[in-house]
C-alpha cells in the first residue's frame, strides 16, 4: 500500500494532462427524455455544457454557494456575463475563499458562447416520500448545514451568528446567540454542525476561528478558540456511523478550508494540536480546499482536497501522509462518507461521479454514475441505521438513496426549485433530515421569509 501511494506521489510530479473522452461534445437530452412538465434545473443547465477541463472549473467555482444555471443565476449576453462574474470574484475575494479560479473575460466569453437554458427539464422516475419543510431563522441568512439531536433539528446561520432550534414535532422554533468573538456585524462563519454519540451538537466557525459545543438539553455553549488564524477551521472528521470521530483518547478532530493541516482538540483541556498534510505541487495551499475526513476503524483519517483534486491519509499514531490524485482531472472530491468496511464513497462535484476506493485494498473499486447529467453532489452521509448512503442532489432539487449492495440509487425530489443541499442527517424512526443551504438563502424558491429545514419520509 505504502509502495502504491509513492508511485502516486511521484506522479503528482508529472506534467497535469487532461484525459477526458469527448471533451468538446455538449449533451444531448434524447428529446423523449424531456418532459414539459419538469422545469429546467441547475443539472439540465450544467448538462448541456461541453464537458472538459472549462466545465469543471465552472462547477467547482460556481457551484459551493448556490446553484448556477435556473433557477435564477444565468445570464444571455457576454456584457452580463462579465458583471456579473465581477460581482462573484469580488463575493470570494471579501469572504477570502478563493473558490473560482478562472479569469472573468475568458469565463463570461465561455459561458455566453456555450450556455443555454433548456425549455424543460428532463424527466426522471423519483420514488414517493411524505416531506414537510420547517421555516426557521432569518431570510438574510445562510445555513451551510444541519443537525438532529434531542427531538430538534438544529440550522445556525452564518453572518447573523444565531443557532436555531425547531421541535421535530411542533415545529415550534428557540434561537439563540452564539458566543462567537467577531466584532458586532461581523460574520462568525458557522459552517458545520453536526453531533457526537452523546447528543452534543458541535459547530464550527470558518471566520471567528473557534468551534463550539452546545449541549441541547441543558442550553449551554462551551467555546474553544486558538485555531490557526485565517486557517477557515471547517470540517469534523466524522466516523462510519456519522458521528464526529472521537479517538481512543477523546480528541476529535478539524479540517481547515485555507490550510493543508488538520487539527486535534481535546475537549476537556481545550488543548489543540496541529497536523501538516502535504504541499500541493502547483497550487498555492489557500487554493488546494482541503475539505473533509472520515476516520477509519484503524483511526487513520482520510481528507479529500476539493480544489486540489487529490485525496489523502494521515496517521495520527505515526505521523504519516500520503496523498493520491483523483483518477479524474477537476473532479471536485467533496463531502465523502466511509462504511464499515473501511470502504471511502467520494462525491465528485464536476463529474457527478463518486469514486468508491477501498482503503485496506489499495484500491478504486467503482466509479458510480448519478442518474441525474450535469448533477454536482455535495455530500455523501452513511445512514447508520440502515446502511444507506444519502447523497446531496445539490444541483437537481433531489437526495439520493444508495443501496451499496445492488448500487442502485432512488430519486426522491424535494419541493422547490433551487433546493440546494449539502447534507443528510438521519433519525431513529426512519426520518431523513436536510436543510436547504444556499447562499444566497434567497436562490431556493420557497414561499418562506426565513431559512428552510427538511424532513424527508419515504413511503
Ligand atoms: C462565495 C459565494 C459565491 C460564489 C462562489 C458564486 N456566487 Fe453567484 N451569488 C452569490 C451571492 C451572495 C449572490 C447574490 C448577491 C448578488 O447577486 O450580488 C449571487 C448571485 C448570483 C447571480 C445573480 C442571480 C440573480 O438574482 O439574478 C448569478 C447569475 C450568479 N451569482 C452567478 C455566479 C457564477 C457564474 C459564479 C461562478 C463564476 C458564481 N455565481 C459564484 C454568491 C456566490
Amino acid at each position: 500500500m505504502i509502495r502504491g501511494f509513492a508511485r502516486v506521489m511521484l506522479g503528482l510530479f508529472l506534467p497535469f494532462v487532461f484525459l477526458i473522452s469527448g471533451c468538446s461534445k455538449p449533451f444531448v437530452y434524447p428529446e423523449d427524455e424531456h418532459s414539459q412538465a419538469e422545469p429546467p434545473r441547475s443539472a439540465d443547465w450544467i448538462a448541456m455544457l461541453p464537458e472538459g477541463e472549462i466545465r469543471r472549473q465552472v462547477v467547482l467555482g460556481c457551484t459551493p454557494c448556490h446553484q448556477i444555471g435556473p433557477p435564477v443565476a444565468y445570464r444571455k449576453s457576454v456584457e452580463e456575463w462579465r458583471e456579473v462574474i465581477g460581482r462573484m470574484k469580488k463575493i470570494d475575494d471579501d469572504l477570502d475563499l478563493s473558490l473560482i479560479r478562472l479569469e472573468t473575460e475568458e469565463l463570461a466569453q465561455w459561458l455566453a458562447t456555450n450556455a443555454k437554458l433548456p425549455k424543460h427539464g428532463r424527466y426522471v422516475a423519483t420514488a414517493p416520500a411524505d416531506i414537510k419543510e420547517y421555516p426557521a431563522g432569518a431570510k438574510t441568512g445562510f445555513y451551510h448545514d444541519m443537525a438532529v439531536s434531542a427531538g430538534r433539528a438544529w440550522i445556525a446561520d452564518y453572518f447573523g451568528n444565531k443557532l436555531y432550534g425547531v421541535d421535530v414535532d411542533t415545529g415550534a422554533v428557540e434561537g439563540f446567540d452564539l458566543p462567537v468573538n467577531v466584532a458586532p456585524g461581523k460574520p462568525g462563519g458557522a459552517h458545520q454542525i453536526d453531533t457526537t454519540r452523546d447528543g452534543m451538537i458541535w459547530i464550527t466557525f470558518t471566520k471567528a476561528e473557534q468551534v463550539i459545543r452546545f449541549d441541547p438539553v441543558k442550553k449551554e455553549f462551551k467555546v474553544y478558540s486558538g485555531f490557526e488564524k485565517g486557517g477557515n477551521v471547517q470540517y469534523f472528521v466524522v466516523d462510519a456511523d456519522r458521528y464526529i470521530y472521537e479517538d481512543a483518547e477523546g480528541g476529535i478532530w478539524m479540517t481547515h478550508f485555507s490550510r493543508v493541516m488538520l487539527s486535534r482538540l481535546d475537549p476537556k483541556t481545550g488543548e489543540i494540536k496541529v497536523y501538516r498534510t502535504a504541499q500541493h505541487p502547483y497550487m498555492p495551499e489557500k487554493s488546494v480546499h482541503l475539505y473533509a475526513a472520515v476516520a477509519d476503524s484503524r483511526g487513520r483519517l482520510w481528507f479529500t482536497e476539493t480544489h486540489g483534486n487529490r485525496f489523502g491519509m494521515l496517521d495520527p499514531r505515526t505521523g504519516e501522509v500520503m496523498v493520491k490524485n483523483m483518477p479524474e482531472p477537476w473532479a471536485g472530491p467533496k463531502r465523502l462518507a466511509i462504511d464499515k468496511d473501511d470502504v471511502l464513497w467520494i462525491p465528485e462535484l464536476a463529474t457527478g461521479k463518486i469514486t468508491v476506493y477501498d482503503t485496506r485494498r489499495d484500491k478504486v473499486v467503482d466509479w458510480l454514475t448519478l442518474p441525474i447529467s450535469g448533477d454536482f453532489p455535495y455530500g455523501i452521509r452513511r445512514n447508520r441505521y440502515t446502511g444507506d448512503f444519502w447523497i446531496t442532489g445539490s444541483g437537481s432539487d433531489s437526495l439520493y438513496r444508495l443501496d451499496p449492495k445492488t448500487r442502485k440509487f432512488s430519486i426522491y425530489r424535494l419541493p422547490r426549485r433551487g433546493a440546494y443541499t449539502r447534507t443528510v442527517s438521519f433519525a431513529d424512526n426512519g426520518d431523513i433530515w436536510t436543510n436547504y443551504a444556499s447562499f444566497p438563502n434567497a436562490h431556493t424558491q420557497t414561499p418562506f421569509d426565513s431559512g428552510v429545514v427538511v424532513r424527508l419520509r419515504p413511503q
